[in-house]
């Protein structure tokens, strides 16, 4: 095409678009390749990540007729095992599990994360604290130094509904930034987590905390369910990167 009939914008966006998802491609298949043994009991974690590593682990069943028993995290990781037939089971069946595969929102240099962008954390954090490895899964947009470098959205609060607006309060006043109430789609009502409940992002925060403490004191307050600051919990990260190689953490 001549020069001028090209819109710029759309093709770099395309060019982006299919780097960021070939980058989530190539984490999650070498995680998968490198992690995932027959006769295991895998943690399935959830969001765009992970749906490429379940359709690796599914192909890898196929091929190497692996038997697994699969463990979800949420809806999402349910509604992925089914869809693929693998072995659907649950922690009162397999409370001991080998490997959990998940994805994250944030990774800093000591790889705490931050998680539950999707809504899922607890239940992940639930799994991920039965298994013996986590590892994480990400593109290179996940990669930082300190937490909220990179991502925008905030720290995820899972809360009891009827008293988001007390422990709103508290977090600010205690440790300031800025809490809100996710909403859904157009703003509709509040979303709902798997498990009944609200989720607050924190926003603004102070960014060199000790991440073990503020999740202690934060877990504390009445009413929280669970934050989506994962301290000490990943074993190994896999970064895609836009040239098309994996980078290890
Ligand atoms: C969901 C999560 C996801 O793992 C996290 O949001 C990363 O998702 P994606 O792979 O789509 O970037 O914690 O609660």
């Amino acid at each position: 095409p001549r020069v001028s009939s090209i819109n710029f914008s759309r093709l770099r966006s395309a060019i982006c678009d299919m780097s960021l998802e070939d980058a989530k491609r190539i984490a999650a298949y070498k995680a998968v390749d490198e992690y995932i043994k027959d006769g295991m009991v895998i943690g399935v974690g959830s969001g765009s990540t992970v749906v490429y590593a379940v359709d690796r682990i599914a192909e890898r069943t196929k091929n190497e007729n692996l038997k697994l028993q699969c463990i979800p995290t949420s809806f999402q990781a349910r509604q992925l095992i089914v869809k693929h037939k693998l072995n659907l089971s649950d922690l009162e069946i397999c409370p001991a599990i080998d490997v959990c595969i998940d994805g994250a929102d944030e990774v800093d240099k000591n790889m705490t994360l931050i998680k539950g962008g999707g809504g899922c954390l607890l239940q992940e954090k639930i799994v991920a604290s039965c298994a013996n490895k986590m590892i994480i899964i990400a593109d290179y947009t996940k990669n930082s130094r300190q937490l909220g470098d990179q991502y925008k959205k905030g720290i995820p609060i899972e809360v009891v509904p009827m008293a988001y607006a007390p422990i709103k309060h508290q977090i600010e006043r205690q440790f300031g930034g800025e809490l809100g109430l996710r909403m859904a789609i157009a703003k509709a009502g509040p979303v709902v987590t798997d498990n009944g409940n609200f989720i607050l992002d924190w926003k603004n925060y102070k960014q060199d905390y000790d991440w073990a403490e503020i999740n202690k004191s934060i877990t504390l307050i009445p009413g929280v369910v669970e934050t989506g600051l994962f301290v000490g919990m990943a074993k190994k990260v896999y970064f895609g990167l836009a040239d098309g190689s994996v980078k290890e953490q």
